[in-house]
């Protein structure tokens, strides 16, 4: 008696999985459920056995009853879902999937806004390799061989001759090698050096300026570099040059500018001297114009070099370097 229900139960599902549209899902709940069914008739004659299986025989009836009227309705249901157009699919009243907008790092913020104001005035932007050979990195750049820049506690060698530049100046010979004067541009990059605390990060961004031409003065330096922190601070911005050294620019001179968080009363920023320095220049040696075959007698020039993260810093109130390669987005998204 049990294996006849059971076996109808069977059928149905067997019959169920063979069934591909809902007519013949239809089909199957009379044949199965209807008043004429195969289940209706079973328990219809539930009384013909002997008296102590009619419950148990009448209970699994009416569970299988039961089930099988879900399973006819789910299979029709899901049926007609299939079947629907997607818009009639898609609950368009459920909340979208928030995508986060992008935008520049602070650093590539900064890069474009210094590369955008010297287009302005006639440099063109171009790159160099961040691998280089010594040769341009040290050699054509007037570095002799004992020069404490080329120590091994500040560069990274990947060989002998070939290293991660040091700074962006390699791009001066580079680009000296394949152009004839007027050479005006601007080459923003990653450097490296062997370097990590608070204040240095082993790798770091600089742009670098050069411009070559007949009859190019100091005076020209400052002019151009006085529009360029105008601009890039505000008019108000005092800036002064320092002496210094490099062994690629002579006279050298490194650029301060009046602190521009305390606007020069001194400050934690500017160490309390109201200056804060921001890149080294200086009139091209004439031994660099000679490496690149540039007839010193005609031609004079001048260049520049200033590290991006150092500017970033003061446009955007930043206190820590490293912050700005922890790539943490609660940090990265406010700028
Ligand atoms: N290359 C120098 C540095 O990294 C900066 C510089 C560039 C100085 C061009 C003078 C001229 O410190």
């Amino acid at each position: 008696m049990e294996n006849t229900i059971e076996r109808i139960y069977s059928d149905a599902m067997d019959a169920l999985a063979a069934a591909t549209d809902s007519d013949s899902i239809n089909q199957l709940s009379i044949q199965y459920l209807g008043r004429k069914g195969r289940i209706t008739h079973f328990l219809r004659n539930i009384s013909r056995l002997p008296v102590e299986q009619r419950p148990q025989a009448g209970k699994r009836a009416n569970e299988i009853k039961r089930l099988l009227e879900e399973k006819f309705d789910h299979a029709l249901a899901s049926l007609s879902e299939k079947t629907k157009p997607v818009a009639d699919r898609i609950d368009v009243s459920l909340p979208g999937l928030a995508m986060d907008i992008g935008a520049c790092h602070p650093i590539t913020q900064i890069t474009n806004r210094i590369c955008n104001i010297f287009s302005q005035m006639g440099f063109d932007v171009v790159q160099g390799p961040e691998v280089e050979t010594d040769y341009y990195n040290f050699e054509a750049l007037n570095i002799p061989k004992n020069h404490p820049a080329r120590d091994m506690q500040d560069t990274f060698y990947m060989s002998e001759n070939v290293v991660l530049r040091t700074h962006t100046s390699p791009t001066q010979p580079r680009v000296m090698e394949k152009r004839q004067p007027p050479v005006r541009i601007i080459a923003p990059g990653k450097v490296y050096r062997c370097d990590s605390d608070l204040t240095h990060t082993p790798m770091f961004h600089q742009v670098e300026g050069l411009l070559v031409d007949r009859y190019v003065s100091f005076s020209d330096l400052k002019g151009v570099l006085t529009a360029f922190i105008h601009q890039m601070f505000d008019d108000q911005t005092t800036l002064r040059f320092r002496p210094s050294f490099f062994p690629f620019t002579e006279p050298s001179a490194e650029v301060d500018i009046r602190c521009v968080i305390c606007r020069g009363k001194g400050c934690r920023v500017c160490s309390r001297t109201g200056w804060i320095e921001i890149l080294g220049s200086g009139m091209v040696h004439p031994a660099v114009l000679e490496n690149v075959e540039y007839d010193t007698s005609r031609y004079t020039g001048f260049a520049f070099g200033m590290g991006v993260e150092r500017i970033a810093m003061l446009k955007f109130g930043i206190d820590d370097i490293r912050r700005y390669f922890d790539n943490d987005s609660r940090f990265l998204s406010q700028f």
